[in-house]
């Protein structure tokens, strides 16, 4: 948890409500997070399931690990505490996103429960889907496809996720998707499927 360093702070509530921007867009706020090793199909999947909501007049947004990494977060390196932080800062900024009526998508190992909790804890229940991209590691070790998994088995990177750094899978995960046995178009299906069951977006 980040210390609290800032006293004598007001909130102010705006006079335009969360349900006034939700109504203008036609959709609910909400946070699909994506979690799952390195090379599972996060981004991929984030970026398809957005692809296919702006299709039908929804407003996205994705939060990627990597990209997250060059701006917002590059003061943040792999240990257990800067992933903590890492993930504190992405569900701050998903509540955010949520609140101004977003659909909001992370791509994040996130590999820890406790930290994947803590930003579940910041949105009403039925606005947060966690979505485990449930990839054996030979598979994600297999596609490689920026041959990190090479440079941690060789050593070169320490802290790798799945090699020599844990990752935590889900206990109870509103979506299971295997990317490794399904197609990418079956796995997207599968999350805008939920956000209509949800009534988040319309049918
Ligand atoms: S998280 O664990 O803090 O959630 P995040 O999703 O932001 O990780 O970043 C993961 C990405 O950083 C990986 O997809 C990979 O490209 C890169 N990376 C670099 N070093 C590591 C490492 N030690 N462990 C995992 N991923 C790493």
């Amino acid at each position: 948890m980040a210390d609290r360093k800032s006293t004598n702070i007001t909130w102010h509530e705006g006079a335009i409500t969360r349900e006034d921007r939700e109504k203008l867009l036609d959709q609910k706020g909400c946070v699909l997070w994506f979690t799952g090793l390195s090379a599972s199909g996060k981004s991929t999947l984030a970026l398809e399931v957005e692809n296919t909501l702006h299709g039908r007049g929804r407003l996205t947004y994705v939060l990627d690990g990597d990209n997250i990494r060059h701006g917002l977060n590059k003061n943040l390196g792999f240990s257990p505490a800067d992933r903590e932080e890492n993930i504190r800062r992405i569900g701050e900024v998903s509540k955010l996103f949520a609140d101004s009526g977003v659909i909001v998508m992370t791509a994040f190992i996130s590999p820890y429960r406790a930290d994947r909790d803590t930003a579940r804890a910041l949105v009403e229940d039925e606005r947060f889907i966690e979505v485990f991209v449930d990839c054996p590691l030979e598979v994600c070790e297999e596609r490689d496809p920026k041959g990190l998994y090479k440079k941690a088995r060789a050593g070169e990177i320490p802290e790798f996720t799945g090699i020599s750094a844990p990752y935590e899978a889900p206990d109870h995960p509103e979506l299971v998707i295997n990317t490794a046995e399904s197609t990418l178009a079956e796995c997207s299906e599968s999350v805008v499927k939920i956000l209509e069951d949800r009534g988040l977006i319309p049918g």
